[in-house]
């Protein structure tokens, strides 16, 4: 008896204890007498992400309920505290002006014990700042243009696989895409042959898919709350089995660059490989260093060029009339270049970009940016304080819906990206790759992947919804990234 009695008094303190930290740090924002939105207990201001709603439609209810009432608001990952930026004018300061105050992310990384983590998303400070000035150079327009014609090769190849199949049939165009990507990352990035297009399931697929563990929001909380609990228990993010693969490859590549007396620049794996003897100690990058690198092409790459891919398609799918226009541009294009894509004539295709870029607008990949305060920082314009260590959320893809910014946000416009409305509106209004120092390094590249890709198809083929279209659109919520649930299926025909 008197052991029960005992349990349950320390049942009824532990309980207590838990009450008693939750309540406090739920009303951290309300201490501070910063504007908020009541948190729901123990979920804060995530209930339902994962789940019922995608994490853009929660921030999305938040940025539409506040904007115009403070440059900011304060929010909650689960029990964390996080600032939900929601002025432009602050963006700008953030990213770009005062951009030595936010350098860090804040995203979970442990290099020693989980190699792949030694990318430039997951690196912060020091380790951050000696990567980036090694690497970023790889990713310079003269570089990136020189690997035009095996984009150009794998489109190719995409069309034959297209051809392969039966004629006026349902196909699932992120399947198609995802094989397009793959072998781009593993051509350009890893140096070795792709034949995901032409042999759908390779290993390097295979381990392009699974090399996270259990993703879901909760655990990308824990790591961010607890990043040295994470770090002493030498937590991991990524398989070891796909640690390995790609490790493997890498090594392998590497021998076989140091013998062979080739030493050119056309894809990124041999630019990363030529920093394993760079004169300066600083910038030299070890075996494990450089398969992050490739890596980072898969974890940052891979998705979001499938998605933005599939939902250009899709998009161009529902509206023929517009669809027909950009085949005739894409079409003229090429006829006058003598059928060879080069740097010019690609940008030539105005029309084509304009529906890529409404599409990034309309169905943005990464629905926000992270940031931390590396000190204090004093809110231009206001009273308020922003202290070292502050967490801040961009909304992004909240602002690209914004219907003062967009009129009819849900509506697919290409114009909305002519010169001329680009430039009525703020710069931070479009920000698909962030911005600033620490924004997408291979913006110019993905773009140029994506516009290939998609000019090659909708040269020689129109697509069209049928029976399993999912008309409307339906976002798979337990995903970071945006993605459709279940497969996108097009009628395509042979023009
Ligand atoms: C449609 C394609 C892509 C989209 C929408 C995209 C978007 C983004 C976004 C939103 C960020 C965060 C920027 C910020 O915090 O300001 C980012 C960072 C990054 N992206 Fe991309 N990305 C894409 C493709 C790629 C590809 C192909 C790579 C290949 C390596 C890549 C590499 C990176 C890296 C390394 C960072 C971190 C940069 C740093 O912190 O220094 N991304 N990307």
């Amino acid at each position: 008896m008197e052991f029960l009695q005992r349990l349950l008094y320390t049942a009824l303190s532990a309980a207590s204890i838990f009450y008693f930290i939750v309540k406090t740090s739920l009303s951290f924002w309300k201490r501070r007498g910063i504007l908020h939105d009541k948190p729901k207990f123990l979920l804060g201001n995530l209930g339902g992400v994962g789940g019922k709603r995608h994490i853009s439609t929660v921030l999305e209810q938040l940025y539409e309920k506040y904007k115009g009432q403070a440059p900011f608001i304060g929010c909650y990952a689960y029990l964390k505290p996080m600032l939900l930026v929601l002025d432009l004018e602050l963006v700008r300061h953030m990213l770009v002006k005062d951009a030595e105050y936010f350098k860090e992310r804040g995203v979970f990384g442990n290099a020693p014990h989980d190699p792949l983590s030694a990318n430039l998303l997951q690196q912060d400070g020091a380790d951050w700042q000696r990567l980036h000035a090694a690497i970023c150079r790889s990713y310079a327009e003269e570089h990136v243009i020189q690997m035009l014609p095996t984009l150009e090769k794998l489109a190719a190849t995409m069309l034959r696989s297209l051809k392969q199949l039966p004629t006026s049939n349902a196909v699932p165009i992120t399947n198609l895409v995802d094989c397009y990507n793959i072998d781009v990352i593993s051509t350009l990035a890893f140096g070795i042959s792709g034949e995901t297009l032409l042999n759908s399931e390779t290993e390097f697929r295979h381990m392009a898919r699974s090399y996270l563990k259990d993703f879901n929001m909760f655990r990308l909380y824990f790591l961010m709350y607890f990043p040295n609990i994470a770090r002493l228990f030498r937590y991991k993010t990524y398989e070891q089995a796909a640690t390995d693969y790609f490790l493997k490859i890498v090594r392998q590549k590497l021998f076989e660059q140091e013998w062979s007396r080739l030493h050119q620049r056309n894809n990124f794996f041999q630019m990363f490989a030529e920093l394993k003897r760079h004169r300066d100690p600083q910038k030299r990058l070890t075996d494990e260093e450089i398969a992050a690198q490739s890596f980072s092409f898969i974890l940052m790459g891979l998705e979001t060029c499938n998605s933005a891919m599939a939902f250009c398609l899709y998009e161009l799918a529902l509206q023929p009339d517009l669809q027909r226009s950009v085949h005739e541009e894409i079409c003229k294009v090429w006829e006058h270049a003598e059928r060879v894509l080069d740097a010019k004539n690609l940008k030539e295709m105005t029309l084509l970009k304009k529906c890529l870029y409404e599409t990034l607008r309309k169905h943005t990949p990464y629905a926000f940016l992270l940031r931390n305060t590396d000190m204090d920082y004093e809110v231009p314009n206001s009273v308020f304080m922003l202290c070292k260590d502050n967490h801040l959320v961009i909304p992004v893809a909240a602002i690209h819906r914004d219907p003062d910014i967009y009129p009819d946000p849900s509506k697919y416009d290409p114009e909305r990206f002519s010169d001329e409305n680009v430039k009525r509106r703020h710069p931070m209004a479009f920000l698909p790759f962030g911005a600033g120092a620490r924004g997408c390094l291979a913006s110019r590249f993905s773009e140029m992947q994506m516009l290939v890709g998609l000019a090659t198809l909708l040269r020689d083929y129109s697509f069209s919804p049928c029976r399993q279209t999912p008309i409307p659109l339906v976002y798979d919520n337990a995903r970071l990234v945006l993605a459709p649930k279940g497969e996108i299926m097009l009628e395509v025909q042979c023009l």
